[in-house]
């Protein structure tokens, strides 16, 4: 018969969210509660090839990361997007299609189809057809790294959508952070990106990140994703910021850190760095050092 192969290849950066993604308003389309707000991490890329064999009803899907895969460090964005973006390519999808399509995947993969900062907007409606994705400003910040901490490279304990629904259905605290904070932690985002100030943006990643474990502490039964090495990391970059905000820590659901920081004074700061890694490897993580370029 008309069996014929269509297949297309895709590079997709991760993205870390700077104000968390935590809980759905619709499961089956995968609406969030709350608008939420990514870095592109541009050398963290995942590869995925999609071969349609058209007539044989059938499709295969071939996706590689060169990170962790379900370690908390959103690798099942990136290789959702990929998906995403390669069956955009072959069936000739518009973007809010493939956007949709990305979002299905995993959530926060709709956040991986733009570079630099990314909102992904909640929306109102019930279809969730004003549920997108979309690159804030064309401003790039060349100077922004960050350095991915690899504590445990092993699959999450409660995986992100077990979490969300457990937190939702359980957590007091998750409905006042909806309305009373993350709103306003965007826009600080967004100001403090546009302006480059890198202190305030880090005070508000930090903040954001720390309210989310809270919150996924205040889940019945309580759901705990940073570790002793996490902790440690936390209090170094603390101390570390003591006279002035140099860098900003921020996890996902697992231990592994994401270190902000600004390429100039990368020379002390890098050296600084090592000397965190070091206490990290006696509680548990590992040597896994990567100083990558945001944006
Ligand atoms: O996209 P999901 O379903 O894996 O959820 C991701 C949730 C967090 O990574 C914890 C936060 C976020 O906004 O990416």
């Amino acid at each position: 018969g008309d069996v014929s192969t269509l297949e297309a290849t895709v590079r997709v950066p991760m993205n870390i969210a700077l104000v968390k993604y935590w809980g759905k308003r619709d499961e089956q389309l995968i609406i969030p509660l709350n608008d939420s707000i990514s870095l592109t991490v541009d050398r963290l890329r995942a590869e995925t090839t999609v071969r349609m064999i058209q007539g044989a009803g059938e499709h295969a899907v071939i996706s590689t990361t060169n990170f962790p895969v379900a370690a908390g460090l959103a690798s099942s964005a990136a290789g959702f997007a990929a998906i995403a973006l390669a069956i955009q390519r072959i069936l000739n999808l518009d973007d809010v299609q493939a956007n949709r399509l990305a979002r299905i995947g995993s959530g926060s993969a709709c956040r991986s189809m733009f570079g630099g900062l990314v909102q992904w907007e909640k929306g109102e409606k019930a279809d969730g057809s004003d549920c997108v994705a979309k690159r804030i400003g064309t401003e790039t910040w060349p100077d922004l790294y960050c350095v991915i901490l690899v504590f445990d490279d092993g699959r999450k304990k409660v995986g992100s959508s077990e979490g969300m629904r457990r937190t939702a259905q359980t957590s007091t605290l998750l409905q006042s952070r909806i309305e009373k904070v993350v709103p306003q932690r965007i826009e600080e985002i967004k100001t403090a990106f546009a302006a480059k100030d890198f202190a305030a943006l880090a005070r508000v990643i930090m903040a954001d990140s720390n309210q989310f474990h809270a919150v996924c502490l205040d889940t019945s039964p309580p759901i705990r994703y940073l570790n002793d090495a996490s902790w440690h990391l936390i209090e170094l970059v603390e101390k570390f910021n003591e006279n002035e905000i140099r860098a900003a820590y921020t996890f996902d659901a697992g231990p592994n850190a994401c270190v902000l920081l600004e390429a100039t004074s990368d020379v002390e700061e890098l050296s600084d760095l090592a000397d965190i890694i070091r206490p990290l490897t006696a509680c548990g993580g590992d040597r896994s050092l990567s100083y990558l370029q945001c944006v």
